[in-house]
């Protein structure tokens, strides 16, 4: 596995270790605030995970690192550059990419497409590039591959999470961030999915991963925040949160991967 990714990532250079920043970070829809005051780290080669209730924040949080939302307060830097006031294609440029809540892919469009489309920040690197990445795509995915001139909108619930996931790495991302992965997915397809979340990992991809399912995220992560109501109320690693007496009575109740 380790190696079908490292092919993915070995273009990208995503060796280099940079580190997100996030610092006194709040968001405010109109008047109303829905994040306040976060402040969170991920590095590269780190699964970081934010837990947290519906309506918590967890997708505000995502949707404003990758610049579909303003903050009004507060700051983000990654490596040594300030994301603040950037476009959402100049953060895809300096290697952010979303796999969003709604998956949002091109229904009408076929699974290759799709992908394609993924990629469309790297076609200056040329056609050969783009079919190199297709089949590491496809090498990670099988089931992708079997199915590339579906269209995405006929797509079971685990293949259009392989394809979102799929579609985010064309892009080459240094930081990857994956709103809900096993949403709606059976449990053996969610594994499925971690496992390559975590090999991913391991080849220096900073992975900040927003889960409902507590356990889950919980195993794969080296580092969680537990975000209540738009605060964090609770970090640290993972290992130690998920004996957490509150944690596990609040939030590792029937949740499992099994
Ligand atoms: N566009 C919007 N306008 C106004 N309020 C919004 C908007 N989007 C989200 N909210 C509110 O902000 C809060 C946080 O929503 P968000 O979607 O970030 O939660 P979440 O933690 O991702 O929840 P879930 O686990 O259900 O996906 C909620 O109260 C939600 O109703
Ligand atoms: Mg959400």
């Amino acid at each position: 596995m380790l190696n079908r990714v490292d092919q993915i990532h070995k273009a990208a250079g995503a060796s280099d270790s940079k580190k997100l920043q996030v610092n006194d970070f709040s968001v405010r829809y109109g008047l109303v605030s829905a994040l306040e005051d976060i402040n969170l780290t991920i590095s590269s080669g780190q699964i970081v995970s934010v837990i947290g209730p519906n309506g918590a924040g967890k997708s505000t949080l995502l949707n404003a690192l990758m610049g579909l939302l303003e903050s009004h307060r507060g700051s983000v830097s990654w490596g040594d550059c300030y994301l603040t006031g950037f476009e959402i294609a100049e953060r895809v440029e300096q290697g952010l990419s979303l796999v969003p809540e709604k998956r949002e892919l091109f229904t009408t469009l076929s699974v290759e497409d799709n992908l394609r489309l993924g990629g469309y920040s790297k076609l200056s690197l040329g056609r050969a590039h783009t079919l190199q990445k297709l089949q590491s795509i496809y090498r990670l995915f099988p089931r992708l591959m079997e199915r590339r001139e579906q269209l995405a909108g006929t797509l079971s619930g685990g293949e259009r999470q392989m394809l979102a996931i799929g579609r985010a790495l064309m892009s080459e991302p240094r930081l990857l961030m994956l709103d809900e992965p096993s949403l709606g997915l059976a449990p053996r397809v969610t594994k499925e999915v971690f496992k390559v979340i975590s090999s991913l990992r391991d080849t220096g991809v900073a992975i900040l991963l927003i889960e409902q399912n507590a356990r889950a995220a919980l195993q794969v992560s080296d580092y969680a925040y537990l975000l209540e109501n738009g605060r964090i109320t609770l970090h640290g690693p993972s290992a130690e949160l998920i004996n957490n007496p509150k944690i596990i009575d609040t939030y590792l109740g029937l949740a499992t991967t099994n």
